[in-house]
């Protein structure tokens, strides 16, 4: 496969991902899809802009249109979709956003990737249609065990020395889909058109759900990222509820080397779970950051704990994700790289050497980084 359309380019993984692929596939042309919503910032890819192999397009992808003529026009074997609105919070004040998006967008891509793959000689030949959808389809696990128990489980972890789980059951391909946010609602339903393009069409579809991811990159809307900032600042950490809610942490480089196996490797009209078995408390993460950043910036570790400020539950707030990975690790030999303790000290040092994007970010300048780099070419 030499043309590949990675939707949702911009944002926090999908540059990984365009970066992984832009370095490591110097003869695949990269085509970074991306409406340049609040969440999408060129910026994450300054370092990879340059190169020969990766081109920009600034497009919705719910425009059919224009997706299916840049299909046609650069031959377009296979498609990699992240495209989506992806904050549970923004989804609780404006669902209809999310079911456009999330939904029809990847109706959108589904029905240009069917009809010009269908046109060609070949048909779907070489071609590959892979869904990046979330472990919150699956809805909540109950916690079982709020103590937390050794994991029964055998498979490479990321969990380094915490190592618990705090229930029995984890999220495996074949649970029942049970979204709860309007959020989750709109990828579960994303991921049954991907299934239907497959078993109606035969489309070459491959659909991941993966765990909540941390790293570099990532909006200052989600848990790690803004409360980093937070602590940098003094500001309070907003936790919701009793900040008791459990959360299994992958790094996002290990996702992206996971997309990069799968989109090679996965069965077609497979579904893969990724994860890393590393399941932590909000309260229990939000204290690691705190120490993380007070001894970095050489404050005394733990200075900043009254930050911490409990505040009203997010509505319909999930108790418990835990994925399990273990098919992934079996049948395609993945396992994750980083245990959180490193991933966390890497992820921490990044947003404090890098004050400038948080910067640019908080401050709303990034979204003029488009008409900067782009617009006048
Ligand atoms: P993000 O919000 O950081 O980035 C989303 C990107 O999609 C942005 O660049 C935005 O501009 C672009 N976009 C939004 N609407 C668009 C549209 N209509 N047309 C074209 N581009 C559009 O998201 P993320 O956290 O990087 O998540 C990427 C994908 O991975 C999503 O599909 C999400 O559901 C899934 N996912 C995320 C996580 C996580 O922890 N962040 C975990 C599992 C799965
Ligand atoms: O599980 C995968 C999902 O992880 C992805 O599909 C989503 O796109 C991604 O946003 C993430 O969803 P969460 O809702 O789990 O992530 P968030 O960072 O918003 O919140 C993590 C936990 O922290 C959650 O239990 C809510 C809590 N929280 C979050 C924020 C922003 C707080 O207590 N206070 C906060 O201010």
């Amino acid at each position: 496969m030499r043309n590949i359309i990675i939707t949702g380019g911009a944002g926090f993984i999908g540059s990984h991902v365009v970066r992984l692929f832009v370095n490591k596939y110097p003869d695949y042309n990269i085509f970074n899809v991306d409406k340049l919503t609040y969440a999408g910032n060129l910026a994450n890819l300054k370092d990879v802009e340059g190169k020969p192999n990766y081109h920009f397009v600034k497009a919705d992808i719910c425009d059919f249109e224009t997706i299916y003529k840049l299909m046609q026009d650069e031959h377009i074997d296979g498609i990699i979709h992240l495209a989506a609105e992806s904050h549970v919070d923004r989804s609780i004040k404006d669902p209809f956003t999310f079911a456009q998006t999330n939904v029809m967008g990847t109706l959108s891509l589904l029905q240009a990737a069917k009809l010009y793959w269908e046109s060609l000689p070949e048909k779907w030949e070489g071609k590959r249609f892979y869904h990046i959808s979330t472990d919150e389809v699956y809805g909540a696990l109950e916690m079982t065990h709020p103590e937390g128990i050794v994991p029964p489980f055998s498979t490479k972890a990321s969990s380094g020395e915490h190592h618990l789980a705090y229930g029995e059951k984890f999220f495996t391909e074949d649970l029942k889909y049970q979204p709860h946010s309007p959020y989750s609602a709109a990828k579960a339903s994303s991921d049954h058109f991907v299934r239907a393009f497959h078993d109606t069409y035969g489309l070459p579809t491959v659909v991941t759900n993966c765990s909540n991811n941390y790293g570099p990159y990532q909006f200052p809307e989600k848990l790690i990222p803004l409360f980093i900032n937070n602590i940098r600042h003094r500001k309070p950490l907003p936790v919701y509820g009793k900040g008791e809610n459990v959360r299994d942490w992958l790094y996002v480089e290990d996702h992206a080397r996971a997309i990069d196996l799968i989109f090679h490797e996965g069965k077609v009209g497979e579904t893969y779970n990724i994860g890393g078995f590393n399941e932590w408390k909000n309260i229990d993460i939000i204290k690691v950051l705190i120490n993380t950043v007070d001894r970095m910036l050489g404050r005394p570790e733990g200075a900043d704990m009254d930050l911490i400020t409990y505040v009203t539950d997010r509505a319909g707030h999930d108790m418990r994700y835990a994925i399990d990975s273990s098919k992934l690790q079996r049948e395609l030999g993945w396992e994750p790289s980083l245990q959180f303790e490193e991933g966390i000290e890497k992820t921490v040092r990044w947003y404090l050497d890098n004050q400038e994007w948080m910067d640019n970010v908080t401050s709303g300048d990034y979204q003029r980084y488009y008409e900067d780099m782009y617009a006048k070419r």
